[in-house]
């Protein structure tokens, strides 16, 4: 059953196609990038594109230098004071990742907290992990998302040895008390591990107020840099501990097999992305020029707007319904809504065919957040916002929304 109204969309389709894009799908990747991010890129592909860590003339040398300010920029960027550039390791992303230290830090017989609102880039690796005898268990949420960090104490085991969790859900936006989850893991023992995939650039993260020992990034989201980079961030004393995943060579001690026992060479063998790295340095040097929490304002003036106006169109919920928490309390500019008794995919397809709005629709890659919002197995239509999008983007959005539930038919809006 759908409520698409047959007169709307008959009036629509005769329309001339919609020419008018509206991107409102920021936490799959943020679009437009940074200013400047696509020409480092561009300079460095169509320049001087040479190795890294391996030659010995001068463009190799000034490159490793860029790359090692952008480590540098990363430090700061979450606060990392003890650490070092050695200690921000490149990759391709969040789930590269956390794979690398999941199945590098994890033995059988070890057991893990995650919270009830993960994405499949933790709970993959985790799932495969306990196949090997890992175990693991979820501190509730409540249906907005919450996490109920009180519960977790019940979930300790003398075996538990980390606690895996995202900093915001990448259906809802809620946001994890990161702070406070790092007191618990301190006051437990507990190896900390942060994924920032929605909130790297966005949110402040301070790895040493939060006690985090490593942290995962992503620099395609909020950082609005290319798909591609992103890394971690790790204390010395957990590296140590971490079996590398991938080896091979590194362009350093080339005279052993053995696997580099330093850092960043132990967790980066082979050529990193260059391009996409420099691209990423341009992001953080974008917003390193930008007023701190200026783009997170922005984007919570959005999200507040389309919660405001989602409220406006039908505040009794009965034809869409928002998952999560309802207003711009706790929460990142990620925005799910389902519309009962309506197919998901194919109101988010009406919505870009017939509207031109991208959104992201379905489970994405979370379910066991959809199961703790009540929203599986129909999943929501996302609406992601960044500083770029603009009120009347978010205007035509709810026109649109209400055009397809059949709320505008109802009454005058
Ligand atoms: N994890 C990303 C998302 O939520 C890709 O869309």
């Amino acid at each position: 059953m759908t409520h698409l109204n047959p007169d709307t969309t008959d009036r629509i389709s005769q329309n001339t196609p919609c020419r008018r894009k509206i991107y409102l799908d920021q936490a799959a990747t943020s679009c437009p990038k940074a200013p400047g991010v696509a020409d480092a890129v561009y300079r460095y592909l169509a320049g001087s594109a040479v190795n890294v860590n391996r030659g010995t003339y001068g463009d190799a040398y000034s490159l490793e230098e860029e790359i090692l300010d952008t480590r540098e920029q990363l430090l700061k960027l979450f606060h990392f004071t003890s650490g070092r550039g050695k200690n921000v390791i490149f990759t391709s992303g969040v789930t590269a990742s956390l794979n690398i230290l999941l199945k590098g830090i994890l033995h059988p017989g070890d057991h893990v907290l995650v919270s009830s609102m993960e994405h499949n880039a933790v709970m993959r690796p985790l799932v495969q992990l306990s196949h090997t005898g890992v175990t693991f268990d979820r501190i509730p949420c409540s249906p907005d998302g919450t996490l109920l960090l009180h519960e977790a104490e019940n979930l300790l085991r003398p075996e538990t040895r980390l606690l895996v969790c995202l900093h915001a859900s990448n259906v809802c936006g809620t946001v994890m008390p990161a702070k406070e989850i790092g007191d618990f893991c301190r006051k437990h023992s507990l190896i900390f591990i942060l994924d920032t995939a929605q909130t790297a650039g966005v949110l402040p993260i301070d790895m040493e107020e939060f006690h985090i020992d490593a942290l995962a990034f992503t620099g395609h989201k909020g950082l609005r840099g290319p798909q591609g980079t992103g890394g971690f961030l790790i204390r010395d004393e957990l590296a140590a501990q971490t079996e590398p995943l991938i080896s091979g060579g590194t362009g350093s001690i080339s005279h052993t097999e053995e696997v580099p026992g330093f850092l960043p060479d132990r967790f980066e063998p082979g050529t990193p992305n260059i391009p996409g790295i420099l691209g990423l340095h341009a992001a953080l040097s974008y917003l390193e020029q930008t007023a701190p929490g200026a783009l997170f304002r922005r984007e919570m003036e959005l999200t507040d707007y389309f919660l405001k106006g989602i409220r406006k169109l039908d505040p009794e919920e009965n034809f869409i319904c928002l998952a999560g928490k309802k207003s711009t309390d706790g929460r990142c500019a990620v925005v799910s809504v389902q519309i009962p008794g309506a197919d998901m995919a194919q109101a988010a397809w009406e919505l870009d065919s017939r509207y031109g709005i991208m959104t992201r629709v379905g489970l994405h890659c979370a379910p066991a957040a959809h199961k703790a919002l009540g929203t599986y197995p129909a999943g929501t239509i996302r609406f992601s916002f960044g500083p770029e999008n603009t009120e009347a983007e978010v205007d035509a959005a709810l026109g649109a929304l209400a055009e397809i539930t059949g709320i505008s038919r109802r009454k005058e809006f």
